[in-house]
């Protein structure tokens, strides 16, 4: 139990006196809303389960208030707030979230350059977007009156479904933020140029709104605290010079962010795991140095005892806490109790929740795979199976230990078995990669939940036929994870090897061997660009070669983004769309790539990170003896796109498990 002194105290935002210092800021999660932009029960269910837990502020997703200002339907889908036909959705919506004692907003935005298939506007045109293919051009005076009059309407339409505040987003790289950016606002007349004449269209926003709602409603503004674009970056010292002006036009709270999807820098929105938690603190920190309204920071706060730590300091006044809240609905909750070891942690690898829209227009989680499903599913954990099995998980990787904990859940009596003699499976073997440590936070929390509700845990014990003649599962559930392979058809020549030592990735990360100073790494999705930042923290010379044309592809692009970068740093020769290796005369390793042959010099070590196999065997055993046997995670299949990825695993053994 740990007793946190300042993230529970309340605090007064404008006329609004909120419960906690806990924010779930905005997050449109891609479901849950209707083509026409109305919201269906799903988003409803996605709010009301975090409400429960009763977070501060809750800021709904990004609602554009003009047909201009959304993002392309077949991208994400968002609220029309234009539109008189959603409000009666919403209006269910804001009361669901209402059963519970938190305050609920608004957020208004017009999406600019996030609009992006026909024409995005901005403050001017765009020539970097161009330049790629997308169209963008300058907004003119007349529209600009146009958008502060439906930033307006927006507003009172919030109102009048029951939000209990607004919040203008001033950030991320949407339509306002081109006016404040200095690069992305090349205008010659009143609302381009000088300090001042880039504020002004926020202002008009802010005025608008205000003298429509009133001074009844607290009204925020979202605002980068820097675009992390470099030369022309909008950046802190502006912020801080805009903050009082804000304040002024009586604004209630400012709430800082950073980067922006448009600008390029959405791994600073939604930052991985390579960033340490609560690193912007530094901007709210300097903010309330101008102003005596609250700021709210954001950046990557999982852990409510960092956020206590930054609310003590009078970094901030408020923290946001949203993926912790995806990751764990009931975050809040357990810290206002003091139960910190019983929070899921979020892993901050970004794959669930920002990348699922990016890929697919909708988010998930890596960790919690009720995201998006819980209108479906209502009760936290559903409920108890009315006849208890006889669970048999085997394998104690990610995959089988979420199965084990959902059915135990359920009532089941699970035991679970690995060959091994600890739990984690590759996610273990991955949290050893630098600067990914964080992953493996997941593992005590599952040891204990497995340990609350009863699952024996054996270690060092292999499933096999006499251990299911045995137990006599009424059900098994094969975890046993994949096993790695020697891409024989890519590399050839290998009875060629005098004293290159070969060795796989799991070998490696493993038995921690050791490997040569000059290093191949044959694979360059995530395990093999891991593999090769391990070792060139060490000081070897890293080469990788990949047949794809890509790199990574498992993982998130914010994620992706820092370990490439890592890797370019550290001067590791990454090489795509490779055709073959071979190895020649006595250890010579050449490289093929369309009509190139390239020799890699001097390498002492080849570590293979490409091709894995499912390992079913039991599964085939189990099935040829009638039991009803259950297959998850990398034993399911490794190789396609939405496999061999703990997210995979987990959602899969959550299924595995409820389905039991
Ligand atoms: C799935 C998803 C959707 C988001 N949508 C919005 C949005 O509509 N408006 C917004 O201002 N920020 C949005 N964000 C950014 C979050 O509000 C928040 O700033 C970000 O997740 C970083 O906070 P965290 O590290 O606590 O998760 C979104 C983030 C995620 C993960
Ligand atoms: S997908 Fe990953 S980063 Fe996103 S909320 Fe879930 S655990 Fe956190």
């Amino acid at each position: 139990m740990q007793k946190l002194k300042h993230l529970f105290q309340p605090i007064r935002v404008g006329p609004m006196e909120v419960k906690n210092r806990i924010v779930m800021s905005a997050m449109d999660p891609g479901f849950g809303i209707e083509e026409d932009g109305s919201v269906t029960p799903q988003l409803t269910g996605f709010l009301v389960e975090r409400a429960r837990s009763r977070p501060g502020m809750i800021v709904s997703g990004a609602m554009p208030v003009h047909p201009t200002g959304t993002a392309d339907p077949a991208t994400v889908r968002m609220v029309h707030l234009w539109e008189d036909h959603v409000l009666p959705s919403l209006e269910q919506m804001v009361k669901a979230v209402h059963q519970y004692d938190v305050k609920f907003g608004a957020q208004l935005n017009h999406g600019g350059l996030a609009h992006i298939p026909e024409e995005a506007i901005a403050a001017s045109d765009v020539p970097e977007m161009n330049a790629v293919g997308l169209k963008t051009r300058a907004a003119t005076k007349e529209e600009l009156k146009e958008f502060v009059a439906a930033f307006a309407d927006g507003a009172e339409k919030s109102v009048r479904v029951g939000f209990d505040f607004l919040e203008i987003h001033g950030g991320h790289g949407y339509l306002i933020n081109t006016f404040l950016t200095p690069r992305y606002n090349r205008r010659t007349d009143e609302y381009g140029g000088s300090f001042d004449n880039r504020i002004r269209f926020l202002l008009e926003v802010v005025r608008a709104v205000r003298e429509r709602v009133g001074d009844g409603i607290p009204i925020g503004v979202r605002l980068n605290g820097d675009d992390f674009i470099g030369q022309g970056s909008w950046a802190l010292p502006e912020v801080c010079r805009l903050a009082p002006i804000l304040e002024k036009e009586s604004v209630d709270y400012l709430s800082i962010t950073a980067g922006a999807a448009s600008m390029g820098t959405l791994h600073y929105t939604i930052m991985p795991m390579y960033e340490e938690q609560g690193v912007f603190a530094r901007f709210s920190q300097e903010v309330k140095k101008h102003v005596s309204i609250p700021v709210i920071i954001v950046g990557r706060i999982k852990s409510p005892v960092v956020a206590d730590r930054i609310i003590a300091e009078g970094k901030a006044d408020l923290t946001v806490m949203s993926r912790a809240q995806i990751a764990d609905p009931e975050m809040v909750e357990k810290a206002r109790r003091g139960e910190i070891d019983e929070i899921r942690p979020c892993l901050a690898e970004c794959l669930g929740c920002i990348e699922g829209i990016l890929r697919y227009g909708e988010a998930s989680c890596a960790v919690n795979a009720r995201v998006g499903r819980e209108y479906l599913l209502p009760e936290i954990e559903g409920e108890k199976a009315a006849a208890p099995r006889k669970v048999l998980v085997a394998g104690a990787g990610v995959a089988g230990l979420e199965a084990a904990r959902r059915a135990a859940f359920a009532g089941h009596r699970v035991l679970v078995c690995e060959s091994r003699g600890w739990v984690g499976g590759q996610l273990k073997l991955a949290s050893i990669i630098p600067r990914r440590a964080e992953i493996a936070d997941i593992l005590p929390w599952y040891e204990r939940q497995l340990n609350e509700l009863g699952v024996q845990v054996r270690l060092n014990v292999t499933v096999d036929e006499s251990l299911l003649d045995e137990i006599k599962p009424d059900v098994l559930i094969v975890a046993t994870g994949s096993l790695p392979e020697v891409p024989l058809g890519f590399v050839e020549g290998l009875g060629n090897i005098k004293d290159i030592e070969l060795m796989t990735a799991d070998e490696l990360l493993e038995e921690q061997k050791l490997t040569g100073d000059s290093v191949l790494v044959v694979g360059g999705d995530q395990i093999g660009l891991q593999v090769a930042d391990y070792l060139s923290e060490q000081g070897k010379t890293v080469y990788v070669v990949e047949r794809g044309g890509h790199f990574a592809r498992k993982m998130a692009s914010a994620d992706r983004r820092y370990l490439v970068g890592r890797l370019i740093e550290k001067g590791v020769r990454r090489h795509k769309n490779v055709q073959k290796v071979e190895i020649v005369g006595t250890d010579e390793v050449w490289m093929i790539t369309g009509n190139d042959r390239d020799r890699l010099p001097d390498i002492e070590t080849i570590v293979f990170a490409s091709d894995r196999r499912p390992n079913i065997f039991l599964a085939e055993v189990a099935e040829r003896k009638g039991i009803e046997t259950h297959i998850v995670g990398d034993a399911a299949g490794v190789a396609a796109e939405g496999q061999g990825t703990i997210m995979a695993a987990i959602t899969a053994g959550y299924d595995a498990g409820r389905q039991v």
